[in-house]
């Protein structure tokens, strides 16, 4: 499959319902995420597990990219072939995670920044070299009283930008997910008030570290009130918000929005899509980059155990697609039966 340049690759991701898997979770995270399920998180059991999400029937209509984690892309299949290979012949494109997690910000207590910065160059060269059409950088802001401080959303757009711009120079499309967490108590406004001030500032770095939207991909929340506020907001509620803060500040240049799933439930991470889609009036493509709302029911279904590769396969299967007819508008509760 040759997609070279960044506003193909970019489209290529994104085309007609597809999106993203994010097996990007590094080692602590997918130990977390084994646990869930009584399996030990060994090198191997990752491979397995991974695997049998990149073999799975849902991959070549559904997914448009993979993002990887560094061990995953350089890891090979049981029978030998490399997993970015596996990938490859499933007709999708991978790409992997570059930043490096989060440190404490001085003077900002609670909050962190993203790093990775140093030495990012070399690192992209050698995931270029491997193949890697796209990246990803994900910065973390946190609601909380008094925060997100000024500081915080500076320094993590500002290593957003620097990353993107070059991730772009080694050829390869940044997604940049400015993530404000669903972790907290607060409302559905004080999430679309900070959601705006991290995406005007994200918006604004970009632009002046010259980054080509066309060639990139923002995977940001939708706006949701926080998991532990006890006023829920509906799923139009939750649509109609993240439109009207999307369509505010995100340029008709960027071709792709990917949402994070961020802790929501895999069935309200495919309804909040579907409805955004069925609303429609944007310029961009909206379609998801999830993790554990792709992964959740295949990782159960799957327990750590050989012989139920195929049924966590199916349970995979049946989550991608739902979410591409989700990035399609088409999506209804009575298919989730089916
Ligand atoms: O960076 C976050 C992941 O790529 C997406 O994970 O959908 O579980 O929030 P999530």
């Amino acid at each position: 499959m040759l997609v070279e340049n960044l506003e193909d690759i970019a489209a290529y991701i994104v085309d007609d319902g597809k999106g993203i898997l994010a097996a990007d979770e590094s080692n602590p995270t997918c130990s977390k995420r084994f646990e869930s399920i009584g399996v030990v998180s060994t090198e191997e059991k990752r491979r397995d597990y991974r695997e049998m999400l990149f073999r799975s029937d849902g991959v070549p209509d559904n997914i448009g990219g993979v993002i990887l984690f560094d061990e995953t892309i350089r890891q090979r299949a049981a029978d030998g072939t490399l997993l970015r290979e596996v990938i490859a012949e499933q007709g999708a494109l991978f790409g992997i995670k570059v930043d490096q997690g989060v440190r404490p910000i001085d003077g900002c207590p609670g909050e962190t920044v993203t790093v990775g910065l140093d030495g990012l160059d070399e690192r992209l060269q050698e995931y270029a070299s491997m193949g890697a059409k796209f990246t990803k950088w994900r910065a973390v802001i946190k609601i909380g009283s008094a925060i997100p401080s000024e500081k915080c959303i500076e320094l993590n757009m500002k290593a957003l930008a620097s990353y993107a711009a070059l991730a772009q120079a080694n050829g390869m499309v940044p997604i940049v997910e400015p993530e404000v967490l669903m972790e907290g108590e607060h409302t559905i406004d004080s999430c679309h008030e900070v959601t705006e001030r991290a995406l005007n500032a994200l918006f604004q770095c970009l632009e002046q570290d010259g980054v080509n939207l066309k060639g990139s991909l923002l995977k940001p929340n939708m706006i949701t009130a926080g998991a532990g506020c006890s006023v829920q907001a509906s799923v139009d509620d939750v649509a109609e918000r993240t439109l009207i803060c999307l369509k505010a500040i995100v340029p008709s240049a960027v071709p792709g929005i990917c949402f994070l799933s961020g802790g929501q439930s895999d069935l309200q991470a495919t309804a909040h899509l579907d409805a955004m889609n069925k609303i429609g009036g944007f310029p961009w493509k909206i379609s998801f980059s999830y993790g554990r709302a792709l992964q959740s029911s295949a990782l159960s279904a799957w327990g750590g155990s050989p012989d139920r590769v195929r049924s966590a396969q199916d349970a995979f299967t049946h989550r991608a697609s739902m979410n591409r007819l989700a990035a399609l508008g088409k999506w209804n509760k009575e298919l989730e039966a089916g």
